[in-house]
């Protein structure tokens, strides 16, 4: 049954909210075009469908980010929302709004909301002991104290858990914990928090998941929470944050995660504001429409147990669907900095077309879990071949000679009706498939679909039978079949590929293509000169992007201005004939001093086995001169001696560490002997 039969749904969708201090990147890119799809979809379709979005603008994160650029957190988000707005709008993903989460729409429904949710009961005070930094003066997320794990010994552990053995803590049992703001040792401290009572919905939220509101293995995760009982959740916190300070509580704030799942909210109010929409017909608890949130599986927690609860507790509908996808890996590897496969949404559209990226996503997704992989290799090979090679291919076979030997003009019939309802009637399979998500399945089939069509050409061989006597006629009936095939692609492409459709309609000169059109072939119609409507991708645009990421990424470190335990980003991949030109040996500190006036640098003498060499080492703040005489380390040996204030430095030595104390000249094993290859 064609959804078309029904009378037009009234959807609300809408997409995870980007952070408000970072670029946006590939990875975030298969939501939101998985999303816009979707949307499109829904809209050609004749629903009313509406695809809202926003920056979601608070946290510590943003605020320290703010602080580390020496702006105003307003300032960052302003920035930031706009460079966002301008990655969407050239990846053509329309929404209908983008908008932020600080605003006054939000900080409104954040208010009724809390307000609600207390006068219900389902708010609980408490006092909760925390990771305090007392030199920057503010209270610690678990993800800015680090130290060592109390488990396994791993150093450099974030506050809630060891990526070395998996076992989760709170940031106090930690071993040696450090503040990743300033440096200092965090102390424990009281404070009153406020606790949504999440167990006094799980009644509620059993049935709502089993409801198919989201995907089984989505749910069946989620249950498990249940075993243990659900905890309540913390969603206040303390002055100094950036946000929305709580009713009747100062210096407290609504946490990031309380607010963010509101913007959606928030942002569709500012939507209604502006064109009369009833928002009440979408979030009240009556409500008909469908609200459908698409996320990464990462954040499903919060949109499947915490905000329906939310919602649930404060009057308001819950979401009709929580759709989950997976995560992006580039050639089936995590996205790197080194190799250069983070790649950024503009770093990609300075030298791509966003249609390609469309395609070869849409091409690979499914309505599954699982992470969806770009394989740049592939990538190239599959667009080309897909949609240069057969679907474009289509309509320039053709184009040419209506163009030259019929005016421009269509004939007035088809000669394979048969065949073009067979284009027609895969339709419906193909809709589908995008309504459920499919969007791999449908792409299949519209590539055999298009498949079918070159053949047909092909059998037909117009360039052959336009130099024979009479076959006039079959010609022009044949390349109009061709290009009333390449139309019916097209309707079908069109979520995916808005631009070629744009492009395509030109030519065609048919105004908007809809679905609904599928089944009335232009005929007796004039089609507009036709004009290439995609070109190849070529592989040095693919290196161009991975040359252009490595060198981002090389710029960003340099820049990145690092707390004293923030790791600091890798540079760039550099190769092995680099690598190998570095001569490492094995140096005896034969003699250590101080310089005088120098505030981090000490003066070495290193023996090289046979050879002395002068070297000034910035470690004077880890060791004492006579710690180190005797020692041996190991030292870069073939850098060029450079003059420096106090003498010249004739070579490196290699030490490592976080700094201050914490700093380690690299100390071979015993057996090693002064001027050895160190290899
Ligand atoms: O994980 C994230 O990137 C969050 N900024 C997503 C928020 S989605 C919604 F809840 F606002
Ligand atoms: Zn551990």
């Amino acid at each position: 049954m064609t959804q078309d039969t029904h009378p037009a749904r009234k959807i609300l969708v809408t997409s995870a909210l980007p952070y408000a201090n970072g670029p946006i990147h590939l990875g975030h890119l298969v939501e939101y075009i998985q999303t816009d799809i979707w949307v499109r979809f829904q809209k050609m379709r004749g629903h009313a469908c509406y695809y809202v979005c926003a920056d979601d603008a608070h946290g510590t994160p943003i605020m320290l980010r703010a602080r580390q650029e020496g702006i105003e957190p307003e300032q960052l988000i302003e920035k930031t929302h706009a460079e966002h707005a301008a990655d969407f709008a050239d990846f053509n993903i329309r929404f209908d709004n983008y908008y932020t989460t600080h605003s006054d729409e939000n900080k409104d429904i954040a208010c009724t909301i809390y307000n609600r949710l207390k006068a219900d009961g389902h708010i609980d005070v408490r006092t909760v002991r925390q990771a305090y930094d007392p030199e920057a003066e503010m209270f610690l997320p678990d993800r800015f104290v680090k130290g060592t794990c109390p488990k396994c010994g791993a150093e450099d552990q974030y506050g809630d858990n060891c990526e070395a053995c998996g076992t989760t803590y709170s940031p106090t049992d930690l071993i040696n914990p450090k503040s990743a703001v300033s440096g200092a040792t965090p102390v424990e401290k009281d404070s009153e928090q406020f606790f949504f009572k999440l167990g006094d919905f799980q009644g509620f939220l059993e049935k709502w998941l089993d409801a198919g509101h989201t995907q089984t293995e989505i749910a069946n995760k989620q249950k498990e929470w249940f075993e243990e009982g659900l905890q309540d959740w913390d969603i206040s916190r303390n002055a100094p944050y950036w946000g929305f300070e709580i009713p009747d509580a100062p210096g407290k704030y609504f946490y990031v995660w309380m607010d963010a799942p509101m913007g959606y909210m928030a942002s569709f109010k500012n939507l209604c504001d502006r064109t009369g929409l009833d928002f009440d017909e979408f979030w009240g608890q009556d409500s008909k429409a469908q609200v459908v949130h698409f996320i990464g599986k990462d954040i499903a927690r919060f949109h499947t147990l915490f905000w329906p609860a939310v919602l649930h507790g404060a009057g308001f509908r819950t979401p009709s669907s929580v759709f989950c996808h997976g995560f992006l890996t580039v050639d089936g590897q995590k996205m790197s900095k080194s190799r250069g496969t983070f790649i950024m949404a503009r770093t990609y559209l300075d030298h791509l077309q966003p249609e390609y990226l469309r395609y070869y996503y849409a091409a690979k997704l499914s309505s599954g879990v699982d992470d969806i992989d770009l394989n740049l290799e592939d990538f190239q090979q599959r667009v080309n071949s897909d949609l240069v090679g057969k679907v474009v291919n289509i309509a320039s076979r053709c184009a040419g000679f209506i163009m030259k030997k019929f005016d421009g003009k269509l004939s007035s019939q088809l000669p394979s009706p048969s065949l073009q309802q067979e284009l027609v009637a895969a339709g419906e399979a193909i809709a589908e498939h995008f309504e459920h998500r499919e969007y791999s399945r449908a792409v299949r089939e519209i590539m055999a679909l298009a498949d079918r069509a070159n053949q047909y050409i092909d059998e037909q061989k117009p360039w052959a039978k336009i130099k024979e006597e009479g076959k006039e006629q079959e010609v022009h009936d044949t390349c109009t079949q061709g290009i009333n095939m390449f139309r019916v692609l097209v309707i079908y492409l069109k979520p995916i590929l808005p631009e070629l459709a744009q492009k395509s309609e030109d030519f065609l000169n048919c105004g908007e293509l809809s679905w609904q059109q599928l089944d009335q072939p232009l005929l007796d119609h004039a089609i507009s000169k036709f004009k290439p409507l995609m070109t190849r991708v070529e592989k040095e645009s693919i290196d161009k992007i991975i040359e252009a990421t490595k060198q981002h990424m090389a710029t960003q470190a340099k820049a990145a201005v690092t707390g004293p335990l923030v790791d600091e980003p890798i540079a760039a991949e550099i190769e092995f004939d680099d690598f190998a030109k570095i001569d490492l040996r094995i140096a005896r500190i034969v003699k250590a001093e101080h310089v005088e006036k120098a505030n981090k640098l000490l003066q070495l003498t290193l023996d090289l086995g046979g050879e002395t060499r002068n070297v000034f080492a910035g470690i004077k703040s880890a060791y004492e001169p006579k710690d180190l005489e005797g020692k041996l380390t190991v030292m870069v040996a073939n850098l060029k001696p450079r003059k420096m204030k106090f003498g010249m430095s004739e070579g490196m030595v290699l030490a490592a560490g976080p700094g201050g104390k914490d700093l380690w000249i690299l100390n071979p094993d015993d057996g090693a002997q002064p001027g050895m290859k160190v290899k």
